[in-house]
């Protein structure tokens, strides 16, 4: 694999930010486990994120509702391991910013000390202005996540492209510019039109990162099951799926089975052995103590 020269210095925020004055295209992809993020890691993608998707993509929760910051963070010192040179996000999970200021500090806290985290990442816009600011204050970078934000599901009515009207372009707009006067240093924006995107790309300072958001962002960031072509939810529009792992995993797991039916798994050759003389010094050995019949 060639891997291009600026793959192996670390990516930090301020580089994060620097991109965007550089014009350069930020890279995101989600990871959960240690060989996952290796590979994402050594193929120089800029920014890993352990994402509450977890709860769908890989435990199978109904929503990402459900995902607790401990299991979160299991996932995320896998990730932590395999993780040398992107940066590393995590998400906070529903209920572990909600309840109050103290506890979202909390759970960041841990995420950094206990995960190894770079940076946090919540979801909300101005309504999460006086958060992001005291978590900043407390040094912990934090990534903002606005537009159609899955752990707002019940009170959004569904998985709904949002700013689609006027009045919400223009309410996604002002918690854009919230998130980022708060201080965060990055901004997801999620199932919204290109346009939108677009014009909140260009009105803010800090890197938007789109998903479901049009080209025009500073960065993409893919959920990386759906980019394997391994998610088992429906594959939404914006989602390329740059392999088909599910049919690779599917063929491995049914050829395994039809070799161990067949006796054809394991072969002789992948059998350990026992060296030289040692079958016939075993049976002495059996012999001298009457189990000859077992041998
Ligand atoms: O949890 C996640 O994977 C995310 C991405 C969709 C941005 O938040």
């Amino acid at each position: 694999m060639d891997l291009k020269p600026e793959a192996v210095s670390k990516i930090t925020v301020p580089l994060i930010l620097d991109r965007k004055l550089r014009g350069e295209k930020i890279t995101c992809l989600t990871a959960y486990d240690y060989p996952t993020a290796r590979l994402v890691d050594e193929a120089g993608i800029d920014v890993i994120l352990v994402g509450d998707s977890l709860a769908q993509v890989v435990l199978g929760y109904d929503s990402t509702i459900p995902v607790t910051l401990d299991e979160m963070l299991h996932h995320l010192r896998a990730v932590r391991r395999a993780t040398r040179r992107a940066l590393l996000i995590a998400d906070l999970p529903y209920g572990a910013y909600h309840q109050s200021e103290d506890e979202a500090l909390r759970s960041s806290i841990r995420y950094l000390k206990e995960g190894g985290a770079e940076a946090v990442k919540i979801e909300g816009g101005r309504k999460r202005s006086a958060l992001i600011r005291r978590l900043v204050d407390a040094e912990i970078p934090v990534a903002g996540h606005i537009g159609l934000t899955p752990q707002s599901l019940h009170s959004l009515g569904g998985y709904r492209v949002q700013g689609k009207t006027a009045e919400s372009a223009a309410e996604l707009l002002a918690d854009a510019q919230a998130i980022e006067d708060a201080g965060a240093f990055a901004v997801v924006l999620e199932g919204m039109p290109r346009e939108l995107a677009a014009i909140i790309t260009r009105r803010l300072r800090i890197p938007t990162i789109g998903i479901g958001a049009g080209p025009d962002c500073d960065g993409q960031v893919l959920v990386v099951h759906d980019l394997l072509g391994l998610s088992m939810l429906p594959r939404a529009k914006f989602v390329r799926a740059y392999a088909d792992l599910a049919a690779v995993l599917r063929d491995a797991f049914i050829r395994f089975r039809d070799d161990v039916r067949g006796g054809g798994y394991p072969s002789d050759a992948e059998s350990y052995h026992w060296s030289g003389d040692l079958r016939e010094q075993f049976e002495k050995w059996a012999t001298l103590r009457s189990l000859k019949d077992e041998v």
